[in-house]
């Protein structure tokens, strides 16, 4: 079992006014029922005072797609089946972080509709007392089947990924998938009953910058909440480089702007403000903008490099292998599942948790030149 060392601490934590000395900061020396971090009353929380509110929570390193951003055409690693946290872990992960505080799970990939029964585990994931939003970000190409069953089981938003309306680029960007059934898959969750469903796009230079516009007005029709997402450099490959001759690389989120602005689309009006409900609790920038043909859209940016937000950052991942991932940035250092297997108790587990969430690095240097060689897809979205 690993978990986050702490020899190197600093001399301890000032939180919210009450100092806690580093000594009780550790697991070996306090049990759960007396962690300093509920003796203070926040229950998740680091050394730069942010608090974790969010987990994303990865189901599957799997994916049904090969998107060029986030893994590699051929020979992606995939962690062996029985790594992979079983339905009982996972539900008992997320019942771990709810009775730290939590309250906000998304559920990722890979592709999470990928794994087996899924929609079981989302009904008793939804079960748990004290989830009160439960979301997932898919690719869509399994939704026309499940979107109503995931829906009744409890899915509360869906973010789907969608980077191009055009068949072929689609068919490229993602190495093989089928915009149609996308389509239909997003045309299923209105049906269902899914609202502001965020469309996600990750802008990749020399590839789908002439998508921005088409994305937009896309949006807009169909009431749709759009984010344009900045590349990161993660999994890296000739995507990234532009090595393999297609364009690559990033393209920020000012640029982006200004494309839309010259496709009619209006930033300064003076009802920028989204609508309700649309600002969630992640790193996105949301403006209500407008076009003379389309209408009123609600737009976000998620400036990963360009404008990073590592210092408001209120999320954690589990990825699923269970290893705890403080920052998308960094290798993780607890892996649950083999403290869970190693028989910890639910206390045991939840002072881990929080001793490794102490040790959160205050953020990533993509924009001055650090890289990432895992696949998006391992860490989890
Ligand atoms: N940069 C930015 N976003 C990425 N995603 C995957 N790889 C990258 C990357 N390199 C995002 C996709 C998808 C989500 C699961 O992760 O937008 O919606
Ligand atoms: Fe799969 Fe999503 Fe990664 Fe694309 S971005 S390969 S759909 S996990």
């Amino acid at each position: 079992m690993s978990s986050a060392g702490g020899s190197s601490r600093a001399g301890g934590v000032d939180l919210g006014g009450t100092r806690v000395a580093a000594e009780n900061l550790r697991i070996g020396g306090c049990s759960a029922a007396t962690t300093p971090v509920e003796r203070v009353g926040f229950h998740l929380v680091d050394l730069a005072r942010r608090q974790v509110r969010y987990l994303r929570l990865s189901l599957t390193d799997r994916c049904n797609y090969r998107c060029v951003y986030c893994m590699p055409a051929e020979g992606a690693t995939v962690a062996p089946r029985a790594d992979l946290l079983d339905f009982d872990e996972l539900v008992r992960t997320c019942r771990l972080f709810v009775g730290l505080g939590i309250r906000h799970v998304r559920l990722t990939g890979g592709e999470p509709l990928v794994r087996r029964d899924v929609v079981d585990l989302i009904g008793r994931i939804a079960a748990i007392d004290g989830i009160a939003d439960l979301a997932m970000t898919t690719n869509a190409h399994l939704l026309a089947e499940l979107a109503a069953p995931l829906r009744r089981a409890g899915l509360r938003r869906l973010n789907v990924s969608l980077d191009t309306l055009d068949p072929e680029r689609f068919a490229s960007l993602t190495r093989g998938g089928d915009l149609q059934r996308v389509l239909d898959g997003l045309r299923a969750a209105h049906d269902a009953g899914f609202r502001a469903i965020k469309l996600n796009a990750v802008v990749v230079r020399g590839r789908n910058e002439v998508d921005l516009a088409p994305l937009a007005a896309f949006a807009a029709e169909h009431g749709h909440v759009l984010r344009f997402i900045e590349y990161m450099p993660i999994g890296l490959d000739d995507t990234w480089s532009g090595a393999d001759g297609q364009g690559g690389g990033f393209l920020a989120a000012a640029e982006m702007k200004n494309n839309l602005v010259a496709h009619g689309w209006r930033f300064d009006d003076a009802q920028a403000a989204p609508a309700a409900g649309v600002v969630g609790g992640g790193p996105a920038r949301y403006e209500r903008v407008h076009h003379p043909e389309h209408g009123a859209l609600d737009l976000g940016f998620i400036t990963a490099v360009s404008d990073h937000f590592c210092a408001t950052c209120n999320r954690v991942r589990v990825t699923a292998t269970g290893v705890l991932r403080e920052c998308l940035s960094a290798p993780g250092r607890l892996s649950l599942r083999e403290a869970m297997r190693a028989g910890s108790s639910d206390a045991e587990l939840a002072a881990m948790v929080q001793d490794a969430l102490l040790g959160k690095v205050e953020g990533h240097r993509f924009a001055v030149g650090e890289q990432t060689y895992e696949a998006m897809s391992s860490i989890g979205g």
